[in-house]
């Protein structure tokens, strides 16, 4: 799906989908340079990972392997305390592994702060992120991101994997949700 396939619902187009290949295959370039002679699991964040991981891991050169997990927040009222319920959880052992999460977008980081510490419970060699996306202006915990693809405002943004109500996974490029779709 195109920006032109829902004229009027984004206010601006952020990022091209010709911007992420490019910053993907930039990124690629480094963790292939990181990771070389590692045993590599590449952790993705369901569902809105689902397009980073896709096109991440085709643009990588190592070896690797693929794993999911999906997560939800328990809601605004205990965010700041950072819990987190696992919906999904992986199907790999990771003692010993080199870990790589794969995150859509980073906004207030509890999330990703609470699933690295989950993760690092599990005895791997290492866990490090990569997100495509992250909102430095909503940051609530900072979080150790390795590899980051770009830095966004803080507005609510849909495409490549991201959602308004599971709407607009499949637009290829991100965009700035136009106000009147959700209000
Ligand atoms: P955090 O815990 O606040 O960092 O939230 C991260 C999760 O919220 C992401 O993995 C997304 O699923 C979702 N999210 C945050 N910002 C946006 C946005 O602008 N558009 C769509 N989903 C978002
Ligand atoms: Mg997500």
């Amino acid at each position: 799906m195109l920006p032109e396939d829902i004229q009027g619902d984004l206010t601006t187009v952020l990022v091209t989908e010709e911007q992420i290949q490019e910053r993907l295959a930039e990124l690629a370039a480094q963790i292939d340079a990181d990771y070389a002679g590692k045993d590599v699991l590449l952790v993705g964040v369901l569902k809105g990972a689902v397009m980073v991981m896709a096109d991440l891991a085709r643009a990588l050169s190592i070896p690797l392997e693929m794993d999911w997990m999906a997560v939800s927040s328990y809601g605004a009222s205990t965010k700041s305390s950072g819990v987190v319920r696992i919906l999904k959880d992986l199907d790999a052992a990771l003692a010993g592994r080199h870990v790589l999460i794969v995150e859509d977008i980073i906004d207030s980081g509890v999330t990703l702060s609470w699933l690295r510490e989950n993760l690092i419970t599990r005895g791997p060699a290492s866990v490090e992120i990569c997100a495509l996306l992250r909102k430095p202006d909503a940051a609530k915990v900072e979080v150790d991101v390795k590899y980051v693809g770009f830095e966004i405002p803080n507005d609510f943004v849909v495409g490549y994997g991201l959602d308004f109500a599971e709407k607009y996974r499949n637009l290829r490029s991100v965009g700035i949700l136009a106000p009147h779709v959700y209000e």
